[in-house]
């Protein structure tokens, strides 16, 4: 059904892997489209509790859109490219379920911007990430340099995106890019045991916080605390709410 990318399924994970190799895993317009179905699974299907995104073999998570496609697209086809690359991430984004980037080698333009989409972001220790586009004329269009400057502020955002400089893991660790740093050969067994811890919590807290993180970080204060006050009285409205508190008090029950 998919021609660049692999979705597998199980235990409440859908796996999505960029699967273009021989190009670092470039991402073509179509594996954009590929991707946006994919999270459209994800948000259609209950038994999708967390999807975790990894690029396949061991050189790259993605090296960037696919200049040798981009090059000959026309000013019109470069903005659709462009609501197409948005639309994914915003839908990764507004997905009530967590995302994880899995990043071994080279996460590079496009391929930084899709692991900056996701909710977290863990890296085999030789991870590098670059926003190369003034190289090519162009800047980041897939949100890079939007949400690089929320993530770690404009002066850094500022920074790497016109000094083309690479952030090595070790950076993006300190800078909070990456929450764990791992064997890249562990990689996608610590992605999967992150994956099942999430799945033994309240899969609705997990939804909530990704909510009142998201949305709050664009409301002023007040806003945002009324946000978290309306999620958190829906949650504890909730018969689950009840029954973990419960099962929590049973089991500490001398
Ligand atoms: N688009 C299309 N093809 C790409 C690509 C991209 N973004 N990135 C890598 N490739 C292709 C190369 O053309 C090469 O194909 P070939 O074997 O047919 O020549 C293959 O992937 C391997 O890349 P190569 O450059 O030979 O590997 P390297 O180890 O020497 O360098 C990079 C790795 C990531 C430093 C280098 O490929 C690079 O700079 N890529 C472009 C990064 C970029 O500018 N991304 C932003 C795009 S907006």
């Amino acid at each position: 059904m998919f021609e660049n990318i692999i979705v597998e399924l199980g235990d409440g994970i859908e796996l999505i892997t960029l699967n273009r190799p021989q190009v670092l895993n470039a991402l073509n317009i179509d594996t954009v489209s590929e991707l946006r179905e994919a999270f459209d699974y994800a948000r259609e299907h209950d038994e999708v509790k967390v999807i975790i995104l990894q690029g396949a073999g061991d050189r790259a998570f993605a090296a960037g859109a696919d200049i040798a496609e981009m090059r000959a697209l026309n000013p019109a086809e470069g903005r659709s490219m462009i609501a197409n690359g948005h639309a994914l991430m915003r839908e990764m984004e507004k997905l009530p379920k967590p995302v994880i980037a899995a990043i071994q080698g080279y996460a590079f333009g496009g391929g930084f911007e899709l692991a900056l989409a996701c909710d977290i972001r863990i890296a085999a220790d030789n991870a590098v990430f670059a926003f190369p586009e003034p190289s090519l004329g162009i800047i980041p269009g897939y949100g890079g340099t939007q949400r690089l400057a929320r993530l770690v502020g404009a002066s850094r955002a500022l920074y790497y995106c016109m000094t083309e400089e690479r952030i090595d893991v070790q950076r993006a660790y300190e800078m909070g890019l990456v929450g764990k740093i791992v064997k890249p050969e562990e990689l996608l067994d610590e992605a999967i045991h992150l994956a099942e811890n999430m799945i033994r919590k309240s899969l609705a807290s997990q939804a909530a916080l990704k909510q009142s993180i998201r949305e709050g970080l664009d409301l002023s204060i007040d806003d945002a605390l009324m946000l978290e006050s309306r999620i958190f009285d829906r949650l504890f409205s909730s018969a689950e709410r009840g029954e973990r508190m419960e099962a929590f008090l049973e089991k500490h029950r001398k």
